[in-house]
């Protein structure tokens, strides 16, 4: 339907708290869905939450198909995530590199719990809950943090890991995400 423009840090309504969705299989839900899948694909994505195209609702994208930038990183399947809930697994964390599209131009080593179970619905109302680890967990927890007003860079503990994607990864075309 529509490529939309990627709210940048900065903008309030990055910083807010999102609202539930109420109603399931709604044309609004779904025109949502599509203006965000098609926003993520184009600017070669991983995730993606609604706020950072300006609608303030409960609702994270995210997919990842194997070798397409993190060789190391595990294929995601995409979905999409309605008033999700986390509940971590482990109180084991691990630091990597995360970028995000409303933080261009920039990585930073986050911490994030390893291993995790995530509940919510799908656009129709049927349930999801899964138990994942390694990256498919670390950008469950990026996409979620989004709901929260929280931006990756705020949970950096090192700053000494947070800089310039073109410096830290010279010669490698990495997007952001
Ligand atoms: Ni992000």
């Amino acid at each position: 339907m529509a490529i939309k423009p990627v709210l940048k840090m900065g903008e309030p309504l990055l910083l807010q708290v999102a609202r539930a969705v109420e109603q399931f299989d709604t044309p609004e839900l779904h025109a949502l869905i599509q203006d965000m899948q098609d926003t993520m694909i184009a600017l070669d994505g991983a995730g993606l939450a609604a706020p950072q195209i300006g609608v303030s609702l409960r609702v994270v994208i995210f997919g990842f198909k194997k070798n397409q930038r993190y060789p190391d990183a595990d294929e995601v399947p995409f979905t999409v995530l309605i008033n999700p809930q986390l509940t971590p697994l482990s109180d084991e964390m691990v630091e990597d590199w995360e970028g995000c599209l409303s933080v261009p131009g920039l990585r930073g080593k986050v911490p994030r719990h390893t291993r995790l179970r995530y509940r919510g619905h799908d656009p129709w109302g049927n349930t999801i809950d899964r138990e994942v680890s390694g990256f498919h967990a670390r950008v469950v927890q990026h996409e979620c943090d989004h709901l929260q007003g929280i931006l990756y860079p705020m949970r950096i503990k090192d700053f000494r890991t947070f800089g310039f994607t073109e410096i830290l990864f010279p010669g490698r075309s990495l997007p952001d995400e």
